[in-house]
């Protein structure tokens, strides 16, 4: 099996395992967990910010985050399809009272989306706008990079509007590995920061929130409310720290082998859009249905995302050779479709 449906389907390596076995841990409930702490002033660190809490996953971190600078009937802008509106069952409205309106398009925007997008009137018939969130890199938009000037410019009109300001970084080292911009660059502008160590990182749970101390105390309170206090949890940050020691530059290899990926599907005649950045691959196909068919008897795996439109993500437990053999696979599947539609 070759298994490219999202880079959250690694397994932890013997290391990793050896060291959450060895975690020192305690009641993190009660603040005692020695690794969670570690764990959590890494993280801080490397984002440039004050302070960090572990949270179970990315939504935890995105939707606390969301809570912190809303209120009932806030807006947040976000950009099209983002993961906090599109894949996190609606918590903004169901969980926040808040709706979400998004701006731009494939996972980008600019200073005057930003500007458009926030009502002048303080009048009491239009909802205050509170909340600008960027995600990068952008899964719908097929890993895209949000490039840093326009990110800075569009931060700063936010500002300048008296918006806060959140970064969903799920895949943040992604961005950092393909740029070279360090992720405390990144994280600058915002005022709270959420990273997955369940993605491209390789642990098996968990994501932090990065921010000022007040901030972070904040996010701590609504880790509280939607129950995602743990308690031994340095046995999973234990993952996290081997994770960030081990496997953030190494994410190079999986974005070679994306592109690598996409080059072989664009040989076989199928349209790569857009052209990956990191470790996504976005494709389309005319047959979806027969692909589909295809790909499940040769024991490959992918994505469907909209009609006709597949996603492919590279990751720790794909190697090049997967790669060579994931395209040979479906050159073969490919032909047999061709020749079908030919009979
Ligand atoms: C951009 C982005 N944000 C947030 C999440 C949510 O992460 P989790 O699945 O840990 O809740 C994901 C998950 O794929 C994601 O792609």
């Amino acid at each position: 099996m070759v298994d490219l449906r999202s880079d959250t389907v690694t397994l932890p390596t013997a290391a990793m395992r050896r060291a959450m076995a060895e975690a020192e841990v305690g009641d993190d409930v009660y603040g005692e967990d020695p690794t969670v702490d570690a764990l959590q002033r890494r993280a801080a660190q490397l984002l440039g910010k004050e302070a960090a809490l572990f949270v179970p996953s990315g939504s935890m971190g995105n939707q606390a985050s969301l809570r912190t600078h809303t209120r009932p009937g806030d807006v947040v802008l976000a950009s099209e399809n983002a993961h906090l509106l599109r894949y996190e069952a609606g918590a903004p409205a169901a969980l926040w009272g808040v709706h979400v309106k998004t701006i731009g398009c494939d996972g980008r925007f600019d200073a005057r989306d930003v500007r458009q997008a926030v009502p002048s009137s303080q009048d009491s018939h239009v909802a205050p706008t509170r909340v600008l969130a960027f995600e990068n890199t952008h899964n719908f938009a097929g890993g895209r990079i949000f490039p840093l000037d326009a990110l800075r410019e569009a931060a700063a009109t936010a500002r300048e509007l008296g918006l806060a300001l959140h970064l969903d970084g799920a895949r943040l080292f992604n961005a950092v590995v393909a740029t070279g911009v360090p992720a405390a660059v990144w994280a600058e502008p915002f005022d709270t920061v959420s990273f997955c160590l369940s993605k491209g990182l390789g642990a098996p749970v968990g994501s932090l929130v990065c921010g000022s101390h007040a901030q972070i105390r904040e996010v701590h309170r609504a880790r509280k409310l939607l129950g995602g206090g743990m308690r031994q949890a340095g046995i999973l940050a234990a993952a996290g720290l081997h994770a960030l020691d081990h496997h953030i530059e190494r994410l190079a290899i999986d974005h070679a082998n994306a592109k690598r990926f996409a080059d072989g599907l664009i040989a076989l005649g199928l349209a790569v859009r857009p052209a990956p950045e990191t470790n996504m691959v976005m494709f389309e196909v005319d047959d979806a249905a027969g692909f589909a068919r295809g790909l499940r008897e040769r024991a490959l795996r992918v994505n469907p995302i909209a009609p006709g439109r597949f996603r492919a993500v590279t990751h720790l437990d794909v190697s090049a050779g997967d790669i060579e053999e994931a395209l040979a696979r479906i050159e073969d599947l490919l032909h047999e479709l061709r020749s079908r539609r030919a009979d």
